[in-house]
């Protein structure tokens, strides 16, 4: 790690932040779908007041952390309430200088006032474990995620909080959303570039018809990989 940053303010994010918020986002991941994520969240019924936090120097934001609320589903269909971090990301030129970790600890104290038994975070391997985050899999629980299981992970914010505990976490639904947004523009687009190849095979087929939903990587709705933490 580089010198700490100092005097850096961890706060709930306010309206005025949800700017900063987008492009830090997009800035530490070099793609628009976790930026979108986020702002999907946000309009979401797993949102938590409070949870979705931002690290502030000097009037600027330089970090960003989204704990949602998910559900840990077990065989029977009964769940218990947790709370689920991610996207969480630093302005790459104040990486690794701890802005990082205060987000997580903050976000795991407000958790744990507000009663939530544990929080769940799908992530860098390196990085969670120094939290208290220990692996899903160990307690028999699983995400939804096609990430291989040495990325999920789990902890508890009160003691016992986890005892008794299995079964799949369920995610704040817009997460799902968001990456079926992903595949159908793909999916547009690759329907585009043949049909695009195609016309140039044969440009008799061409019909001058004007097209107002715009495919491939002209459409304003296209977006990237599944989000990941
Ligand atoms: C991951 C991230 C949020 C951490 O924030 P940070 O302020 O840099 O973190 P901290 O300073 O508290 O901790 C630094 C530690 O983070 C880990 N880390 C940082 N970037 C990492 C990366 N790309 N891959 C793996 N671990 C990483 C390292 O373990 C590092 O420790 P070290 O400096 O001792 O090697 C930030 O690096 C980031 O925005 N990365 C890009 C987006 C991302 O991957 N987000 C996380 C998933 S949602």
């Amino acid at each position: 790690m580089k010198l700490p940053e100092k005097d850096i303010l961890i706060r709930g994010e306010r309206e005025t932040d949800i700017a900063a918020i987008h492009e830090i986002n997009l800035l530490a991941f070099g793609q628009e779908d976790e930026a979108k994520l986020v702002d999907a969240l946000r309009k979401g019924k797993s949102y938590i007041k409070g949870l979705s936090l931002v690290a502030i120097k000097e009037d600027k934001v330089l970090g960003h952390a989204i704990f949602t609320k998910a559900f840990i589903v077990n065989k029977a269909g009964k769940r218990q309430a947790c709370i689920a971090l991610g996207p969480m990301a630093v302005h790459p030129e104040h990486q690794r200088q701890g802005i990082g970790s205060k987000l997580v600890e903050e976000g795991l104290e407000r958790g744990r006032e507000l009663a939530f038994n544990s929080a769940v975070v799908l992530g860098h391997k390196e990085y969670y474990p120094r939290f208290g985050f220990k692996l899903a899999a160990e307690r028999k629980i699983s995400s939804t995620f096609p990430a291989a299981e040495e990325y999920f992970f789990i902890m508890e914010l009160k003691n016992g909080g986890l005892k008794g505990i299995s079964g799949v976490v369920q995610y704040a639904r817009e997460f799902s959303l968001v990456a079926d947004a992903k595949k159908k523009d793909q999916q547009k687009e690759q329907t585009a570039e043949a049909s695009k190849e195609n016309q140039q095979e044969n440009p008799s087929q061409q019909t001058g018809e004007i097209n107002f939903v715009q495919s491939g990587s002209e459409n304003p709705l296209n977006s990237n990989p599944p989000p990941q933490n």
